[in-house]
Formats: C-alpha cells, sequence, structure tokens
C-alpha cells in the first residue's frame, strides 16, 4: 500500500513549510473573528474550558489521524478513503468534506471581503478618532450596503482561485512561510496594547469600563452559563479552528513528504493555532470591558473593537493597515485551503485540469457566498432552520458536518485501517518510537467518536 509521492503530485519542500502550511490552514478568521465572538456569545472562560478539553482530547486525535489517512494514500479527501477501504462507503465521509468545503468558504469569502474593506479604509484613514460606537455603526453600515461587501468578497476569491491555481509550492507554501510569524508578533503587542488600558473614566468622573474585567471574563469560568448548546459550539469552533473533519489535513498531508514527524507536525499545529486564538481573545476582551462594548454582539465584534484599540495606541495608523493586511493574509491562507479540497476531488476524480476545476469551483462557492453576503440586508428575512442563510451555512458546517465528518474519520481510522498500518504511517515506518500509541489508538476508537456521538445527540435533543 505504501508508495512514494508521485511525480505528478506536487509536495511541501520543507519541515517548516509543512507546519507553515497546515498551521495557515489552521490559523484564519476562525481564531481572530470567530472565535472572539463565540467566546463572547457562549458567556466567556467555561466555554474556553471546553474549547480546550476538545482540542486536546478529540482535536489533536484526529488531526494525527487526517495526517496518516492523507500520506498513506496520496490521495484527494475522496480518494483516500477508497483507497484504504475499496468497495466500502466510507468514501461518503470524502463527499461530505467536499460539501463542507462549498459551505464554508462560501460564508468565510464574505467576511474575508469584510477585512479587505478593512485595510482600504485603513489606508484612508478612516477610523481616525472615531468612537467604539462610530465605529459599529460605520461596520452596520457597510454591511447594510447590498453591493459593496459582495465587491469585496468577488475579490477575495479570486485571489484565493489564484493562489490554487499557482499550485503548492509556488503559492500556499511561500506566502504562509513568511507571514504566519509576522501576524503572531503584531497580535502579542495588541494584546499588551489592550491589557495595559487600564481603566476608561468619562468626562464626569463614571468609570465606563475596566480592562481586567476582560481577563476576567476569558478566565474565569461561570458554569452556570453552559448549558448543550455551549458544548456543542465549543465542539464546532475545535473542529473549525483546526481545519477537521472534512479531508483539509487529509488533502494537506497528501503532500506531505514520508520523513515528516506527522505526530510532531500535529502537536505544533494545534499548539499554534490555540495560542493564536487565546491571544486573539487576550488582545480583544480587555478592550470590549475597558470601551464598553457588548461581548455578546456576534460576528461585527472584532471589526468594531479592533480599530478602537488602535486609536489608542502610538502609530495607530500603521498597526490598523498592518493588521487588516495580515488578517486578510491569514483568510488568505484559510481559504487557499478549502478550496483546494474541492479542487483537488474534481481535478483528480472528475479528471478536469486543474485551472478549469479551480475556476468552476470558484464560481460556484462564490455565488453561494453571494447569497450569504445578502442576508445582512436584502434577504435578511430568508430563513433556513430558523436562521438566516449566512448563519445557517456557519452553523450546518461548523456545528453539524465537521463534527459528524471527524466522527467518521475516528471511527475509519480506528476500525476500518489495519492497527499496525496506522502504526507504520505514524512512526515513519518505525523509525520514530511512539510511546503514546496506545493511549492514543484508544482515544480515536472509543473516546472520540463517543464524546461526539454523546455531544450531538445532547444538543439535537435525543439525550437529557
Ligand atoms: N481553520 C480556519 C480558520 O480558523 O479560519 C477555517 C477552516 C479552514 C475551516 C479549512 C475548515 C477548513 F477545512
Amino acid at each position: 500500500m505504501r508508495s512514494t509521492s508521485p511525480s505528478s503530485r506536487d509536495s511541501f519542500t520543507s519541515k517548516f513549510g509543512v507546519i507553515a502550511a497546515a498551521a495557515g490552514s489552521a490559523v484564519g478568521l476562525g481564531n481572530i473573528w470567530k472565535f472572539p465572538y463565540e467566546v463572547g456569545q457562549n458567556g466567556g472562560g467555561a466555554f474556553l474550558v471546553f474549547y480546550f478539553f476538545f482540542i486536546i482530547t478529540i482535536g489533536l486525535p484526529i488531526m494525527i489521524s487526517e495526517f496518516v489517512i492523507g500520506r498513506r494514500t496520496n490521495a484527494n479527501a475522496v480518494r483516500a478513503f477508497k483507497k484504504l477501504s475499496p468497495g466500502r462507503p466510507w468514501y461518503f465521509t470524502g463527499v461530505m468534506g467536499v460539501a463542507a468545503a462549498f459551505m464554508i468558504l462560501s460564508f468565510y469569502g464574505v467576511v474575508a471581503g469584510w477585512t479587505l474593506e478593512y485595510i482600504y479604509q485603513a489606508l484612508v484613514n478612516s477610523f481616525k478618532g472615531m468612537s467604539p460606537a462610530e465605529l459599529s455603526e460605520g461596520f452596520n453600515v457597510f454591511l447594510s450596503n447590498p453591493v459593496r461587501p459582495i465587491i469585496w468578497q468577488v475579490l477575495f476569491m479570486i485571489l484565493t482561485a489564484i493562489v490554487v491555481i499557482g499550485g503548492i509550492k509556488n503559492g500556499i507554501e511561500k506566502l504562509t512561510k513568511v507571514l504566519m510569524p509576522v501576524l503572531l508578533l503584531i497580535i502579542i503587542i495588541m494584546g499588551v496594547r489592550s491589557l495595559t488600558l487600564g481603566t476608561n473614566i468619562d468626562a464626569s468622573g463614571e468609570i465606563i469600563g475596566r480592562s481586567v474585567d476582560g481577563l476576567k471574563f476569558l478566565f474565569q469560568p461561570d458554569f452556570s452559563k453552559v448549558d448543550t448548546d455551549v458544548i456543542l459550539d465549543a465542539l464546532g469552533q475545535a473542529f473549525f479552528s483546526l481545519s477537521l473533519g472534512m479531508g483539509t489535513i487529509i488533502t494537506y498531508g497528501s503532500y506531505i513528504r514520508k520523513d515528516n514527524n506527522l505526530n510532531r507536525t500535529a502537536v505544533q499545529v494545534a499548539f499554534l493555532d490555540t495560542l493564536i486564538a487565546l491571544l486573539a481573545g487576550i488582545a480583544i476582551f480587555p478592550a470590549v470591558f475597558y470601551f464598553n462594548v457588548a461581548p455578546t454582539e456576534g460576528p461585527g465584534l472584532v471589526f468594531t473593537v479592533l480599530p478602537s484599540i488602535f486609536q489608542k495606541m502610538v502609530g495607530g495608523y500603521f498597526w490598523t493597515l498592518a493588521f487588516f493586511l495580515l488578517l486578510a493574509v491569514a483568510a488568505l491562507t484559510s481559504s487557499i485551503s478549502l478550496l483546494e479540497v474541492a479542487v483537488a476531488y474534481f481535478a483528480e476524480e472528475l479528471k478536469i485540469n486543474r485551472v478549469k476545476a479551480t475556476i468552476i469551483t470558484t464560481i460556484m462557492i462564490t455565488s453561494l457566498g453571494v447569497l450569504c453576503s445578502l442576508s445582512n440586508n436584502v434577504l435578511s428575512q430568508v430563513q433556513l432552520f430558523g436562521r438566516d442563510i449566512f448563519a445557517s451555512m456557519e452553523y450546518l458546517s461548523s456545528n453539524v458536518m465537521l463534527p459528524l465528518g471527524g466522527f467518521l474519520i475516528a471511527l475509519f481510522t480506528g476500525w476500518a485501517i489495519k492497527r499496525s498500518d496506522f502504526y507504520a504511517e505514524l512512526s515513519n515506518e518505525g523509525t520514530y518510537k511512539l510511546k503514546m500509541f496506545n493511549a492514543l489508538y484508544f482515544i480515536i476508537r472509543f473516546i472520540a467518536p463517543f464524546a461526539i456521538g454523546l455531544v450531538f445527540l445532547y444538543s439535537v435533543g435525543l439525550l437529557g
């Protein structure tokens, strides 16, 4: 079964390239846009506890499984299952992953488009002197315009398609290698500024807010706020943030060289991803409380709060611009991984040439995305499952399809692949000693599917 990379398939060239590309997929709007608002809407610290728990006990083992499946087979997310379990319906997991990629990228492209608008606004210095209330108002005005967000979204999707057409080595790897570390640095600097904001006092001496309250919100769990929705949101966010459950990591795994230590790569990627989400939380929540913005504000949260922090920094113009530029790049390195799942499938399974496959998929996804964007204005009355189009795409993909995909991937790895094959791939044919292998294997076979199933059944009301 084992084979070396066929020369027709592209691959990552260096160890750092692999980590940067996989971390590039993981780190994105999920960390900086979605994570803070999920924390805000789900009561703060308690959400964080569940999130960490799911990252370690479910996310990491499933990431390792996806890497193993991808590299073992050198194939796209659908063929990988067909190769390892011929004639069985497991490949359905990959098909669902391609569908999830479509749905996620549709709304992801919209939010990424917002970051482009913010780059433009930063460039023309229009945030200067604005209060948080004015920034929030400005965001809502932008969103209520049916055309403008779509122009940015289309532009972003074209950029994504261009990088994907460029291929793995030329496009994805080069971009992520340089820019990921810079993003990390800027978020740390923002965190320091946010933490040192102190107490906000108005002209009459009234306290408006204190930045330490943001830290308390983030780190002091209040378990009375926890219900099954909070737990499902934390699980969905863990999958979304680590790019798991839909074959992205399988697809990237298929481009990884045989001498890479997959275990270590998975740990590094999960660590970096969690670190960046946490740092984003540390940058945002002290400012949220200092400016007295509602943490439950939802998807607009970071677009209101972050420019407010920059107003308080020396060189605010420069920081705002640099931050939104890097946020757009982080979104791009994730969106290319989403598009790559669909393109690899169409190009290799349906035998369409890569450029054509990219163009067709981009057009389809962007069209669905236009509906998501319009659901913030003219289509706001259209409801699917009690949510508008944007929110239903987000909910269905992160909270339903990704956990379901993860559930199937864990079952597949634990029960359909031979234990010795799994061990051989993970240890690079015995080159590495895997000390924790038994525990890992036990989690993949029993704990992960059981835990995902439990959260799922509770949240749809079939238990409890
Ligand atoms: N992990 C990305 C983020 O946090 O922004 C989003 C994402 C990319 C989700 C790729 C799923 C995926 F397959």
